[in-house]
């Protein structure tokens, strides 16, 4: 196990200038795949499809469908498949984010360097803007079906979609960081809240790659833990960006959970425990990543990145 104890994978110094290089380019190629699968702005309906647009295309890291890419990649997976997924998880990801800035939830007023689609749409097309993606998503998933021979495996990949995105997944977690909102919060149930509300979605991004490149059950079990792990290191990041970055950086408004007086990982642990937390499951997640077969140096230097990422 020695590689999993090792915890300097947070080392900015270490990490290949190559692969920051190649993030531009990736996040590029991921965006055009994400882009083919949006619906036209047309019909009696066209201020839905505005709405929808507006919010996918305002940007974002596009992490998830990346990391399902990669992963896809690192079982020698080669169709094109997984792309109905990757731009499946993006529409997913970004409808969470729509309900999640509403004023009943965050009442944010900026995301990804735009005003929210509230702000933009009002609420009852931003709600229903979330509800369309979240939706859509599955739609566009299914044309996964056009592409492979292995229909079953795209049936099961459609059920782990779901399975992560709803009660037992990001929505689950959601409902109990709203219901949890301006009181304490102890660490397990903190826990409970970051391994659903975000780590599931990322756990769905790379079981899905995982799964479509032909991972067997045991694999796909450890790409379940090694997602959860860097899911539960991206939201402490996410919490110490919320109170180190700036909006400009974020695209999205600093201080937020102090506004809603929300325990978080920094609050509960402090910054400097959060910031050596992020970089130790980090390092567990890459352990899990040099225990699978095949090789992926771009996944594991994204992994790093993440440690340090300031946006
Ligand atoms: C923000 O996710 C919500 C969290 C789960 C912390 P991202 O930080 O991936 O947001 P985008 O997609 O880059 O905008
Ligand atoms: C959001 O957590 C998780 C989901 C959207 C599912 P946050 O509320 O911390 O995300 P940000 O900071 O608004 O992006
Ligand atoms: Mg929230
Ligand atoms: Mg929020
Ligand atoms: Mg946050």
């Amino acid at each position: 196990m020695e590689k999993a104890e090792r915890t300097d994978y947070g080392q900015e110094a270490s990490l290949p200038e190559e692969i920051k290089r190649s993030l531009d380019q990736r996040t590029k190629e991921v965006e055009a795949v994400v882009e083919r699968y949006l619906p036209e702005e047309t019909g009696h309906q066209k201020t839905i499809f505005e709405a929808m647009n507006y919010s996918v295309r305002a940007g974002g890291k596009r992490l998830r469908p990346m990391l399902m890419e990669e992963t896809y990649r690192l079982f020698g997976g080669r169709g094109q498949e997984i792309e109905p997924f990757m731009a499946a998880i993006e529409m997913i990801h970004t409808s969470s984010l729509i309900h999640d800035d509403l004023p009943c939830m965050d009442n944010d007023e900026l995301r990804r360097g735009v005003p929210t689609a509230w702000v933009k749409f009002g609420y009852d097309m931003a709600v229903l803007a979330g509800d369309a993606l979240l939706i859509y998503g599955v739609e566009t998933a299914v044309k996964a079906c056009a592409f492979t021979q292995n229909g079953g495996a795209v049936a099961r990949a459609i059920g782990i979609l779901a399975a992560k995105t709803g009660i037992y997944g990001m929505i689950g977690g959601q409902v109990v960081d709203v219901q949890l909102t301006n009181q304490p919060i102890p660490r397990e149930k903190l826990d409970f809240i970051y391994r659903l509300k975000t780590g599931a979605l990322l756990e769905a991004s790379m079981m899905i790659g995982a799964l479509l490149g032909g991972a067997d059950e045991e694999q796909l079990k450890k790409v379940e833990e090694m997602a959860s792990l860097i899911g539960l290191a991206f939201q402490i990041q996410d919490d110490i960006l919320d109170v180190t970055a700036t909006t400009e950086q974020l695209g999205k408004p600093v201080y937020s959970d102090e506004k809603n007086q929300k325990t978080t990982y920094v609050t509960l642990e402090g910054l400097e425990k959060a910031r050596k937390d992020v970089a130790e499951i980090s390092a567990r997640a890459i352990g899990i990543l040099h225990s699978l077969p095949g090789e992926n140096p771009f996944l594991e230097g994204l992994i790093r990145l993440l440690i340090t990422r300031e946006k």
